[in-house]
């Protein structure tokens, strides 16, 4: 990994792990709550969300420091999305983040719960910031465009696309479905949260859309391929889920040979649009890599 970029994911993710727990701390709610919360946001995590938005301010040269408070917020929505993805009515996980799952450690109620807080806090937590060049104008696009990545004709949406594929073979553009709205959705948000708040033109958003679209397919082919490939030490979670579970996943439909070519097609069309488009791309371009490299 170049030493920039390192250097960038080492310094974004000390900032959003300082942030996010002072967020959960200042709110006036039950402590069992909180602890729940605070449980699985400080598990660690990539944080390759947050990271992605103050990345796409670094492209426009804009001041990094006004993406923390979206970061978060996407992080949060982003960890509730987790707690409920491992529940027993769903994936019935048991490790995440290379700890018990919430509902393991708070019983069922408590994380269904401490997930709901997590997504309705996020919009909360946007509505809220409080920075002279963010507008409100700014904050009603965000959440409008937050809203449709995390619910219906987004995230949610392909969860339940997901849940409903189990046992049956799915066609690849089924499955390029679920990959798109279950993760590709909220990593596109990210990228075009960080454009929002640069004050891109519609055109350049319109471009990092394409190219966030890709990475977003990336990112949940290699997250299939570790669940075959990868070490469960490492990666925080079960090897083998998917399977178990017989989910159509990139390596189930195609082969695993299958899946890399896709992943190798995919990585370099998100290259592709990069290219084509007039910023300061070169951590965008790295950060794309390291997605494609990465071993968790
Ligand atoms: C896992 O996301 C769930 C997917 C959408 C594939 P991450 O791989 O970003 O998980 P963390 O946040 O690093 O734990
Ligand atoms: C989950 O996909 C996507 C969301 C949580 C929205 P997976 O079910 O493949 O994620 P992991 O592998 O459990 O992290
Ligand atoms: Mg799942
Ligand atoms: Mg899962
Ligand atoms: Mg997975």
């Amino acid at each position: 990994m170049d030493l920039n970029l390192k250097q960038f994911l080492n310094n974004s993710k000390t900032a959003i792990d300082q942030q996010l727990p002072l967020y959960i701390n200042e709110l006036k709610a039950p402590s069992s709550l909180k602890e729940a919360m605070l449980y699985s946001i400080s598990a660690g995590g990539k944080r390759v969300r947050p990271v992605l938005v103050l990345a796409t301010l670094r492209a426009f040269n804009h001041d990094e420091k006004i993406g923390i408070d979206i970061a978060c917020a996407i992080e949060m929505l982003h960890t509730y999305s987790l707690i409920h993805d491992d529940l027993p009515a769903m994936d019935n996980d048991d490790l995440r983040r290379g700890k018990p799952t919430n509902h393991k450690v708070f019983g069922e109620a408590m994380a269904i719960l401490a997930g709901d807080a997590l997504l309705t806090y996020s919009f909360q937590l946007i509505s809220d910031m409080n920075c002279h060049n963010v507008t409100d104008q700014m904050k009603v696009k965000l959440i409008k465009e937050l809203a449709k990545a995390a619910g219906p004709e987004g995230m949610v949406g392909g969860q339940v696309a997901d849940l409903e594929g189990e046992g049956k073979s799915l066609s690849l553009q089924e499955l390029e479905y679920i990959h798109h709205h279950k993760t590709g959705d909220l990593l596109t948000f990210a990228v075009l949260s960080g454009a929002i708040l640069a004050g891109a033109s519609d055109g350049e958003i319109e471009q990092l859309r394409m190219f966030a679209k890709e990475l977003g397919l990336v990112f949940q082919i290699k997250d299939d391929i570790l669940d075959v490939e990868g070490d469960a030490k490492t990666i925080g979670k079960p090897i083998g889920s998917d399977s178990d579970k017989n989910k159509s996943t990139y390596p189930s439909l195609l082969s695993m040979d299958g899946a890399k070519n896709k992943l190798f097609e995919h990585t370099n069309r998100a290259k592709e649009y990069l290219y084509n488009i007039n910023l300061e791309n070169s951590l965008l371009m790295s950060i794309t890599d390291y997605i494609v490299e990465r071993d968790h």
